[in-house]
């Protein structure tokens, strides 16, 4: 019987796993909670409810920091546990996991470390750069396009991507993502409030607002704490104070996608400038912010469909196609630059 394969997107909020056999997509909170420093209780979702809820004895790990893994030994447990949730599941699988290109290459090689030395027995493992990943997974020919612009605003990093022929023409890695904009939501309300919220409410408040879109001015109950009276309270917090925090976190991104595209040659501008830039990753998914970053921009912007599974769900075309099997590459190869 032929050895399955499983494709990997290890995001720094979410983990996303394609199984070939199964043809499956499932993803889970990358997230797990330890007891006494030794006993992981639970995992994903579950995990994550536990956040400020719990006793100081069980500790609230998020294993992924910034688009690099930060504790490697739990991020290894996270994902075999998930794995073995796959009634395809066995020892000895191919692995194509997606990376982030704008990172060191200690970074790089900390992903492919994660799998090749997990007792998972991986019988391959194969690099696949992630905004390459992100781009196939649009009804685009990524291998033929002279220019294309990927935004992929994640959980905690913005990775801007300049592909061309295949490759990867410019990237650069911003820290800023969901987490990012939902810690602006709190600062803000505390500063000009005196009232402190959680990163949920913050969350969903960045969630449930149409932020781009609502000019109403209106307002939502949320529930916090006054840092004057220390009392838990409820406070109406208006859609005007959560867009004027975006739009200031997004500052950065959108400064890095002028830089980028001011560095990106000619030849390749005049595609992206006909194609377009496309958002993925989860935050694309706020509705307006295509238009928004467009607007800002000046060029046309556009989100592509489920954001978030876009990067899973171009392993899943890589993992079946024999042309585009080529777009993954092996760390132990001797034409690999790291080995050099
Ligand atoms: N409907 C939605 N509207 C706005 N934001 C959303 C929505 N759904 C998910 N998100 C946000 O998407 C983010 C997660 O996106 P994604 O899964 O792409 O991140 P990740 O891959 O785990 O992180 P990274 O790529 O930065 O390592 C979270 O911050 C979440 O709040
Ligand atoms: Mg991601």
């Amino acid at each position: 019987m032929s050895k399955n394969v499983f494709g990997l997107d290890l995001g720094s909020t979410e983990i996303k796993i394609y199984d070939k056999k199964s043809d499956k997509i499932w993803s889970e909170k990358t997230v797990l909670a330890i007891e006494d420093k030794r006993t992981v209780i639970a995992m994903g979702k579950e995990a994550d409810d536990m956040y400020g809820r719990v006793p100081d004895a069980i500790e609230v790990v998020y294993p992924m920091k910034e688009g690099a893994i930060s504790r490697f030994d739990n991020l290894q447990f996270l994902l075999a546990t998930l794995l073995k949730r796959s009634s395809s599941y066995a020892k000895g699988a191919e692995y194509v996991v997606a990376v982030p290109t704008d990172v060191t290459e200690v970074e790089k090689k900390a992903f492919f470390d994660l799998v090749i030395h997990s007792n998972a027995k991986a019988g391959e493992v194969n690099i696949v750069e992630r905004a390459i990943a992100d781009g196939v997974s649009l009804n685009l020919d990524v291998a033929k396009t002279k220019g294309l612009m990927m935004v992929n605003l994640g959980g905690e990093t913005t990775e801007i991507s300049v592909i061309a022929e295949g490759g990867i023409v410019l990237d650069r890695l911003i820290k800023v993502g969901g987490s990012h904009l939902d810690q602006g939501i709190i600062n803000l309300i505390k500063r000009s409030q005196d009232f402190l919220i959680s990163k949920k409410a913050a969350e969903n408040l960045r969630k449930n607002f149409n932020v781009f879109t609502d000019d109403s001015g209106l307002g939502t109950m949320v529930a916090g704490r006054d840092l004057i009276t220390g009392l838990p309270m409820q406070k109406n917090i208006t859609v005007n104070v959560v867009r004027a925090s975006v739009k200031e976190s997004l500052a950065e991104v959108l400064e890095g996608i002028y830089t980028i595209l001011d560095r990106t040659p000619p030849e390749v501008r005049k595609s992206i400038i006909k194609t377009g830039i496309i958002l993925t990753g989860g935050v694309a998914e706020t509705v307006g912010i295509d238009r928004y970053i467009g607007r800002t921009i000046n060029l046309r912007t556009r989100c592509a469909p489920k954001p978030a599974l876009s990067v899973v769900k171009g392993l899943k075309k890589i993992i079946n196609s024999e042309e585009l099997k080529t777009l993954a590459y092996s760390m132990i190869d001797e034409g690999y630059r790291w080995m050099r």
